[in-house]
């Protein structure tokens, strides 16, 4: 797909699921790089339609090492979204990336190109990893975002 930056930018949807408002944080910081809003998966409808969306980036919590439940039926509702491409991204505790391999594969079995991952810390409710996601961490993810715009353009 032949794609300017620019064109993907203005087709492209940030989608999340949160509980304690990390993952938030994060789409919000790709949504305003992006030019759109975040949009919480708890309030999109299964109706939503991706008919002018070429970019998705989807993020979550890990919850057991995976993504949240409404985030897999979300990408479950997706239907068929072969040509589309998705950037995936999320905040946990540990800093793995296992539930970021779960959405990648969910996405996949929906069809879509995974063009990246980005993940990050997010404060638990013990409080460690107090503060996350920080200012740089809101910053980086915005460099996620720009670089999957610019990956998009060379595909
Ligand atoms: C019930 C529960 C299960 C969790 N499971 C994991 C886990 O398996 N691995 C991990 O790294 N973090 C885990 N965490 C930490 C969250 O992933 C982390 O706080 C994340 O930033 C929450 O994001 P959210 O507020 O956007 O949902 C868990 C937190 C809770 C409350």
């Amino acid at each position: 797909m032949a794609l300017g930056g620019v064109l993907v930018k203005s087709r492209s949807e940030v989608f999340y699921s949160t509980k304690s408002g990390n993952t938030q944080k994060i789409a919000e910081a790709i949504a305003e790089c992006m030019g759109t809003q975040a949009l919480n998966v708890s309030g999109v409808g299964e109706g939503h339609s991706l008919s002018k969306c070429d970019l998705l980036f989807v993020g979550s919590g890990s919850y057991g090492s995976a993504p949240s439940a409404e985030m897999a039926a979300f990408i479950r509702g997706l239907g068929n979204s072969e040509g589309r491409h998705a950037a995936v991204f999320g905040t946990s505790g540990g800093g793995r990336e296992d539930y970021l391999k779960k959405m990648k594969a969910l996405l996949e079995g929906r069809g879509l190109k995974v063009i990246g991952m980005w993940g990050c810390l997010g404060q638990e409710y013990s409080l460690k990893n107090k503060g996350k996601p920080d200012d740089k961490d809101l910053k980086d993810a915005a460099g996620f975002a720009k670089k999957m715009l610019m990956k998009i353009e060379i595909i």
